[in-house]
């Protein structure tokens, strides 16, 4: 049964706790991109924000790290009451030591690939890993095209994880609608990540049931 995380990046930020309580009944986890102007142009949020929203829901809330350096955010993000953080792969030389670090920080822990990135680097780890996260839009923006180059990665990934017997989630992130939905199931992802396709819609309650409902059917 496919999952549906909600990305709170095309969120009213002002309003966020609110903006979470539409999509609950629907959503399986809350997606947060953190962004630090260095690794991607922009700058979103960081631990503070998680820490606030916490109270606000019983949701997983799963930090996105799209920050150079990312083994510097974990204790705080940590205490701030995140379930799971995935880090890009890209931003670090050997996973292994980063993923030992956020593991002993208390987090489920996930490693995230840019559309460049190929499957290759992140085999090596894939036994360490409770997630994995194919971007199918480049790291920094919503509201991007899906980029459906990136589903021979899912299927790859996907044969892999099975042939190891692994449990490990596969999360799609980019691009996500309606329409893209059933290609990410369908090559063998396990959560779809929607910011803009949820909470760019007027009325994101019904926009995040509507995309559970093709994650459930596909
Ligand atoms: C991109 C982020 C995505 C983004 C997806 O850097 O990692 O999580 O929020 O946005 P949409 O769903 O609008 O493509
Ligand atoms: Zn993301």
């Amino acid at each position: 049964m496919g999952k549906l995380a909600a990305s709170i990046l095309a969120a009213d930020l002002a309003d966020l706790a609110a903006q979470v309580k539409l999509v609950e009944g629907h959503a399986d986890l809350i997606h947060i991109d953190v962004m630090d102007a260095h690794f991607v142009p922009p700058l979103t949020i960081g631990p503070p924000v998680v820490a606030s929203l916490r109270p606000h829901t019983a949701l997983p809330l799963h930090a996105h790290l799209q920050v150079d350096a990312p083994e510097g955010l974990f204790d705080d993000l940590a205490e701030a009451g995140t379930d799971t953080v995935s880090f890009q792969v890209e931003a670090v030389g050997d996973p292994s030591p980063v993923i030992a670090k956020a593991r002993g920080a208390g987090m489920r822990v996930g490693l995230a690939l840019a559309p460049e990135t190929p499957v290759e680097a992140v085999l090596g780890s894939l036994d360490e890993l409770d997630d994995v996260l194919v971007l199918a839009v480049h790291p920094g923006w919503a509201g991007q095209p899906f980029q459906p180059e990136v589903l021979p990665k899912v299927r790859g990934l996907r044969a892999e994880l099975d042939r190891r017997g692994l449990a490990a989630d596969l999360h799609v992130d980019g691009g996500v609608n309606a329409a893209t939905a059933r290609d990410c199931i369908e090559a063998g992802a396990s959560v779809l990540v929607a910011a803009s396709a949820i909470f760019g819609s007027e009325d994101p309650r019904t926009a995040a049931r509507d995309l559970k409902r093709v994650v459930e059917a596909a």
